[in-house]
Order: structure tokens, then C-alpha cells, then sequence
């Protein structure tokens, strides 16, 4: 649930996977019943309709048999140009409940050509679903038999529909946005790596706004806000504060600063119901995550490092090896999710955390000039 870009525009989630399972299903129900005793034949139309087809069927559990034809154009060899034909219709359809599985009927054009031509078959019975149908542009008189669901004129990609080409692949439908005006990072690190000295350095830099879950915990706290009551609720019985707590003060720090150019979050999100949440919040701004930059350090370096400053900073969690081990151990399972979360999204940069302050600053800006 995020804004994507395919090619060289926006996209943000319009129908969610959950609401598209649930319009198949009330198809699979609808036809089901009017078929029964019936063995219809399925026709999908290619390219669009292979995933509803694919999940139409797995739903079906009567007997059916299944085809799929391609309306394609080709360059004829009169002069007048493109002719358009029906490629992989080669049943015998004499008699037979033909059902069309469309994936989007749009103008109508498309699906005009195709009836014309199941209509000379002498077909028992011809009938046509589609998953998603725009009333506002149809302007066919064709009998649409079942519509999954109705939307306004608005181009829409995923499940099985493409943007010139890519798409196709994504498992909600996403409809077109405008392009997001933010530099919105996530900076992870382990302990120990200097997050907060270049959180500073960084924020800065590109005139960001730097949010630390531990600084937000410890002002709503002070500040005796809803949300710091709350939490400080938690931490006394030593609990973990829950999620929703968590994100909620997100949320509001990030509200206080409308006008801000980005932030940069530093602790969070901690786990992928975080990071789900702060993709939902984000985009229904019009904003997303620009990317994830994460300090790679390994742990023994850190681990001498810690221990070094163990012995002057007086926290005794600096002190015990096998107290930041626990810490890096914690660290990694964490990141590591995280890590595919972003990466699944194209959004993951790991830099070497290696180095002088001012080496690791070079290093991160070369990614935040991209993001
Ligand atoms: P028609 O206008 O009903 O003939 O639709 C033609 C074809 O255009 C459909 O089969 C789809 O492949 C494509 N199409 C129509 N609307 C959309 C859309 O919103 N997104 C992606 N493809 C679309
Ligand atoms: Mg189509």
C-alpha cells in the first residue's frame, strides 16, 4: 500500500486485493447458479483477463472446461492498415453455454469485435462477466451479463492490467496520482553505527525533518501528552508499547509540520505493521517512503566499539559483550525484515558504515541526492 511508479508516471492503491477476492467470489456465486446442470466453456480474453480467469476458476466447482482467444491487429496487405482477429478460437462451440471472462470493459470496442463473432457460432447460450466496467464510457449495446465491480473514467493498473506494458503483475489496482513532493528516508543502523550524528548532519543538508522514536517517546512523555500517558502506561509494567500507540504519535509529529520538504525517520518503523502503517498514512497524502538507507557495519567492529565507549559513558548495557550481542542479534532479525519489505519495493540502500564521519556522509548523500 504505497505509491508506485511505473514507468514514468504515479500510481496509488485504489482497489485492494481483499475487494477484488470478494467481487470474483460474488461472480464465481452468481454464475455458478445460473449454470447449473450446465457444462460452460470459459473464454478468457488475453492479455488482461489471465489473473481473474486464473482465480475465477480456482473458484469454480462445477464442471467447466476453460479457453482463452487474443483479439490481435495485424497490418494487412491492402492499404487500409490494421485488421483486427481472433487468435486461438479454434473449439467447437455448436450448442454450447459460452461464457466471456473480460478483465475490463471500457469504450466497449473490443469486446463488440469479439461478440460479433461467438454470436455466428451457434452457441447455446452467450454471456458476458467482466471484473471492472466504466458505465460512463460504454457506449455499446451490448448485454453486460455480470459486472464484478463499476468505476468512474479512471485508467487502472494491476491484476492482471497493464500500464504500456508493466503491471501486470501487482495484486491491488492502482489508479493514476500525482507525483509525491517529499524526501521521506528511513535511516536504520545498528547500535552504535553514528545514526543520530548523521540524522543531524543529513537533516541539515537537504533541510529535512528529523523524527526519533526515542525523542518522540521522551517529549510526549514529559509533555504529559494522550499518547505519552499511554505508552508511559506500558513502559511502568514494562511492556512493550503497542504499535498503534506508536504510530499514532508518528502520525501527529509528522501533522505538525504540513509544509515540511521530508523527514527523516530514525527508529522507525521497527516492524512491518509499522512500516504497513506509515505507507497507509503516507499515501493518503500523496507521499511515500523515498527509500530506506541503512549503515552495514559488522558486529565486531561494533561490538569494540561499544565496549570502547562502555568504559567511559557509564551505561552499563555498553559494558556486558553479551548484552550487545543481544542488541545486534535483535537488530538483525529486525532489519532483515524490514530489509525485504523495502527491497520489495525497490527501496532499499545499504552503505558502508564503515569509516570517518565525514566519509559515511558523502556515502548517504550520494543516495539522498537520488531519492
Ligand atoms: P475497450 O475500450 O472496452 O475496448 O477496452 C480495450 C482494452 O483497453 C481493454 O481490454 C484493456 O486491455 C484496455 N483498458 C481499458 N481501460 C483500461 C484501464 O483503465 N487500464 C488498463 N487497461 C485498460
Ligand atoms: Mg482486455
Amino acid at each position: 500500500m504505497s505509491i508506485i511508479k511505473l514507468h514514468d508516471k504515479y500510481f496509488k492503491t485504489y482497489i485492494t486485493k481483499e475487494k477484488i477476492e470478494e467481487a470474483v467470489h460474488i461472480l464465481v456465486e452468481q454464475i455458478s447458479k445460473d449454470c447449473k446442470g450446465d457444462t460452460p466453456i470459459f473464454i478468457g480474453i488475453l492479455n488482461g483477463s489471465f489473473m481473474f480467469v486464473a482465480d475465477f476458476i480456482r473458484q469454480y466447482k462445477y464442471n467447466c472446461e476453460v479457453s482463452f482467444v487474443k483479439l490481435a491487429s495485424y497490418q494487412g496487405t491492402n492499404s487500409t492498415g490494421k485488421i483486427k482477429q481472433l487468435v486461438g478460437n479454434n473449439e467447437n462451440l455448436e450448442g454450447r453455454t459460452v461464457i466471456i471472462l473480460e478483465d475490463i470493459i471500457d469504450t466497449g470496442n473490443t469486446l463488440q469485435e469479439i461478440y460479433k463473432i461467438f454470436k455466428d457460432k451457434k452457441v447455446k447460450q452467450l454471456k458476458i462477466a467482466t471484473l471492472f466496467f466504466k458505465p460512463d464510457v460504454f457506449k455499446k449495446d451490448l448485454p453486460i451479463d455480470y459486472i464484478g465491480i463499476s468505476i468512474p473514467d479512471k485508467f487502472i493498473v494491476g491484476y492482471g492490467l497493464d500500464y504500456d506494458g508493466i503491471g501486470r503483475n501487482l495484486a491491488n489496482i492502482y489508479q493514476l496520482t500525482t507525483e509525491p513532493t517529499m524526501k521521506n528516508v528511513v535511516l536504520f543502523g545498528p547500535p552504535g553505527a553514528g545514526k543520530g550524528t548523521q540524522a543531524g548532519l543529513l537533516k541539515e543538508k537537504y533541510g529535512l525533518v528529523h523524527i526519533s522514536t526515542g525523542g518522540m517517546f521522551r517529549t510526549n512523555i514529559k509533555d504529559e501528552t494522550v499518547l505519552g500517558i499511554l505508552a508511559k502506561s506500558y513502559m511502568d509494567k514494562g511492556n512493550l508499547v503497542p504499535d498503534e500507540v506508536t504510530i499514532e504519535m508518528l502520525k501527529a509529529e509528522v501533522n505538525k509540520i504540513p509544509d515540511a520538504k521530508g523527514f527523516i525517520f530514525d527508529g522507525f518503523p521497527r516492524t512491518q505493521s509499522q512500516a504497513i502503517a506509515l505507507d497507509i498514512f503516507l499515501e493518503e497524502k500523496g507521499e511515500t517512503i523515498s527509500g530506506m538507507v541503512a549503515l552495514e557495519v559488522p558486529g565486531t567492529l561494533l561490538i569494540e566499539r561499544i565496549l570502547e565507549r562502555g568504559k567511559t559513558s557509564g551505561r552499563t548495557d555498553d559494558q556486558d559483550e553479551i548484552k550487545i550481542r543481544t542488541r545486534f542479534s535483535e537488530y538483525d532479525t529486525k532489519t532483515a525484515i524490514l530489509k525485504e519489505y523495502y527491497e520489495a519495493q525497490n527501496k532499499y540502500f545499504g552503505i558502508n558504515g564503515v569509516g570517518t564521519i565525514k566519509d559515511i556522509t558523502k556515502r548517504l548523500s550520494n543516495v539522498f541526492d537520488k531519492l
